[in-house]
């Protein structure tokens, strides 16, 4: 059953909750807190081990019913249970959306034979068992893939640091030549393992980096070799096939779980060396126990609904047009870029589900890096720009090192940004803090020293960094993106939008080869093309 077509605007919801806009919209946090000392209570979530404080938002108990009742409206409910049940709401492409099936309890045959052939895999290359084609262990994996075969493994990767073995892990995305060469002129081919990942084994980067580094390993190997060094994982046997990859070499992966998706099926094969089976098996369990919180809970303590609602109410409501994701861990650095192709690939739509064009602001602009870095970047804007950008804080009550002074420190940042965000610094307190300066510099300068504050944060307090929270995490915004998605009555699981560019660049391609300037082609491009051509 497809996905219903119900236009949010049109919900009873919706009227009321622009309506409660005009109510609130000035209603400073400061003041929400003074007069409800519960309030920190009421707007709390404890799940395992997360603890998501969403109080310093710019809402009351109305808001959150309201958008509960939109939730409702627009029959979230309905369409929760359609994706976990495999119902083909990729309406599109015609496709089912299960990244969910590949972690639950309850796995498809498919999925447990191909996460028994991960493990024997990873297994045999970590332990040595796995010779190249000289007799020597592997020392070094370098997985090849763009997109959803890349970003998903190798934010994964570098946040499980902390729990790597031996293996050096690589990854190669860019079909810029330079990416390859910088990251091959250090390997052994005789000690290297290529994993290629694409779904589909078409995609222009992947194939040309794949074919690259084949040519660079028969520089020293034989073609026969080539099966002790080249794996693949793809839907497209065929192709993998033609490539040149042993048939026991091929993980498969299936439609039903999209690219941005993919990390949980054997795209995740790289995390697997790195970190080993038990590992990833963790962070699948973690994502299952997310996968699970969605489907069950009620929707008022429903973390990643909440955290749904809530970015709605600001871009739909306020007009806030971006929202930052600040992790204060530094094994988080990649979080962000991996999680904005899962959330702007999905949401970055204009046409509902029935076909027409949206007259109302969907997807949300992603961005943000680590704290505390961050905060010597681009803070400043939050802080006292005039755009409104909601933040999401992540952080973890224990490093992992054990370092208490660093530890400390990092949280004294991550809990005080949350709470200069809020506070601001009034003009009262900006006269006090300069009272002992010459009277006339004094109030040149208080302008530029009052923060206006009533910036809304979330505050998603973990306990550990491990594979199984990680997993938890990144599925907690999988499930945010399409809960956004159905709310806003768009299909967040296609991405037509990135077929374009690719046709024209393959045009573009050949007008180099051929120097053909017939077909019909804006002025702009065309002198851009042969200027380079020059
Ligand atoms: O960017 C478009 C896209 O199709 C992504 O959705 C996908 O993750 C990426 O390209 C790579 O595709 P493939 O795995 O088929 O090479």
């Amino acid at each position: 059953m497809p996905l219903k077509t119900i236009n949010p605007t049109a919900t009873k919801a919706w009227e009321k909750l622009a309506k409660h806009y005009q109510e609130i919209k000035d209603q400073k946090l400061v003041d929400l807190f003074a007069e409800d000392a519960s309030r920190a209570e009421k707007f709390q979530l404890k799940w395992n081990n997360f603890f998501v404080d969403y109080s310093k938002n710019r809402i009351n108990t109305t808001t959150k019913d309201l958008l509960l009742e939109l939730a409702n409206e627009v029959e979230l409910k309905d369409a929760i249970e359609k994706q976990f049940n495999g119902d083909k709401i990729n309406q599109t492409e015609g496709r089912a959306v299960l990244h969910t099936a590949l972690r639950g309890n309850e796995k498809p045959e498919e999925v447990k034979e191909t996460l028994q052939k991960m493990k024997d895999f990873s297994q045999e290359v970590i332990s040595g068992e796995w010779k190249g084609y000289t007799g020597k262990a592997i020392t070094d994996v370098v997985n090849i893939g763009i997109g959803g075969s890349d970003l998903g493994p190798q934010m994964i990767v570098d946040s499980l640091q902390y729990y790597r073995n031996h293996l050096g892990v690589h990854f190669i995305s860019n079909v810029d030549g330079d990416h390859v060469m910088e990251t091959i002129q250090d390997l052994d081919p005789e000690t290297t393992l290529f994993i290629i990942v694409s779904k589909s084994f078409t995609t222009q980067e992947t194939i040309t980096n794949a074919n690259t580094v084949r040519n660079w390993f028969l520089k020293t190997a034989a073609k026969e070799n080539v099966a002790k060094h080249f794996v693949a994982v793809s839907t497209n046997l065929e192709s993998v096939k033609e490539f040149g990859i042993a048939d026991q070499n091929i993980f498969p992966m299936w439609n039903w779980v999209g690219g941005r998706f993919s990390l949980w099926s054997a795209v995740g094969l790289s995390i697997a060396c790195a970190v080993g089976f038990e590992n990833y098996q963790s962070l699948l369990d973690g994502a299952g126990k997310m996968d699970e919180h969605f489907q069950t809970t009620d929707f008022k303590d429903n973390i990643p609904v909440t955290l749904a609602l809530l970015s709605i109410w600001y871009n739909n409501f306020f007009d806030a047009e971006t929202e930052a994701i600040i992790p204060y861990s530094q094994y988080l650095h990649k979080l962000v870029p991996y999680l904005q192709q899962g959330i702007m690939e999905s949401n970055g739509k204009s046409v509902s589900r029935d076909g027409n064009k949206i007259p109302y602001q969907t997807g949300t602009i992603v961005w943000g890096e680590p704290g505390t870095n961050s905060q010597h970047a681009f803070f400043q804007l939050i802080h006292q720009g005039t755009k409104l950008i909601p933040c999401d804080f992540i952080g973890f009550k224990k490093s992992l090192h054990g370092n208490k002074e660093h530890q400390d420190k990092l949280m004294a940042n991550f809990f005080a940004q949350t709470e200069a965000l809020l506070k601001g610094k009034t003009p009262a307190q900006v006269e006090e803090e300069l009272k002992d300066m010459d009277a006339e510099k004094a109030s040149t300068l208080k302008p530029f020293k009052v923060f206006e504050g009533n910036k809304p944060t979330n505050t998603l307090l973990i306990d550990k960094l491990t594979p199984e929270t990680l997993g938890s995490l990144v599925a907690l915004y999988e499930h945010k993106l399409f809960v956004q998605g159905v709310i806003w009555n768009i299909f967040s699981y296609d991405q037509w939008g990135v077929e374009l560019g690719k046709q024209l660049a393959n045009g573009i391609l050949k007008q180099m080869e051929t120097k053909d300037f017939s077909q019909p082609q804006d002025a702009s491009t065309q002198s851009l093309v042969k200027e380079y051509l020059s």
